[in-house]
């Protein structure tokens, strides 16, 4: 007989993890994942760039098998990636009603594509993604996140210079000051910790699940 479906008791949000390379987005994504799951949450964890077709040709490139490429190209690619992803992976897990938890999103173009590319330009190619119900940005110094990569033993990829790191650092956190207006994003220290930085992304997922869960009865 096949399984009865579990629907959450709210609807499905999309949470954007964020941050520089070394911050740590991949294990919390997983983390929250399997915590949301294991408190009855059905989540979906993802990442990008995606593990689609175009997802693939970026890593590929990040990894510098197509060197010299065109980083205006490249920025392309990213947001025709994020089209694949929200169409491919997210809305259909959203609409299965799973929370969606994804390892970088847009932000990650505005952060790391603007250092080469006009910011204007960038943001429109991603203007017709989804807007986060939440985006946690995990922050923490650029020479930090670099000794943590460099102890995981992780190969330097494209962004990777410490110099570059430090710009994207700074980009995400004119980002969080300038988009908290217009959609909620919350900046988490990250250096410190896994557990506690863990336990602080928790804090702010049951936050927006308080707020978006229907009131009460009786
Ligand atoms: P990363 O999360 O480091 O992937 P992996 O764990 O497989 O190495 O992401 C790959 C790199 O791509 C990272 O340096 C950030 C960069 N990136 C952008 O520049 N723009 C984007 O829109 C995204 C999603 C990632």
């Amino acid at each position: 007989m096949p399984a009865t479906p579990t629907t959450p008791a709210v609807a499905p949000l999309l949470i954007a993890i964020e941050g520089i390379d070394g911050a740590g987005t991949t294990t919390q994504t997983e983390r929250l994942r399997a915590w949301l799951e294991a408190s009855g949450r059905p989540a979906h964890a993802t990442r990008e760039p995606s593990t689609g077709p175009v997802g693939r040709l970026i890593r590929e490139v990040l990894a510098g098998q197509h060197a010299p490429f065109d980083k205006a190209a490249l920025a392309l690619l990213f947001a025709a990636d994020r089209m694949d992803h929200v169409t491919r992976e997210i809305e259909p897990a959203l609409a299965a009603g799973r929370h969606v938890l994804t390892d970088r999103y847009y932000h990650s173009s505005f952060a790391y594509q603007t250092l080469d590319a006009d910011g204007a330009w960038v943001r429109t190619l991603s203007a017709r993604a989804r807007r986060p119900d939440l985006t946690l940005l995990i922050d923490l110094p650029a020479e930090v996140a670099a000794e943590r990569r460099r102890l995981a033993g992780r190969p330097d990829e494209l962004f990777d210079a410490l110099v570059t790191q430090r710009r994207v650092a700074d980009a995400y956190r004119a980002l969080a000051r300038e988009l908290s207006g217009s959609e909620r994003i919350v900046v988490v220290p990250g250096d410190r910790p896994a557990d506690a930085v863990f336990a602080a992304l928790c804090v702010e997922v049951e936050r927006v699940l308080a707020e978006v869960a229907p009131p009460a009865r009786g």
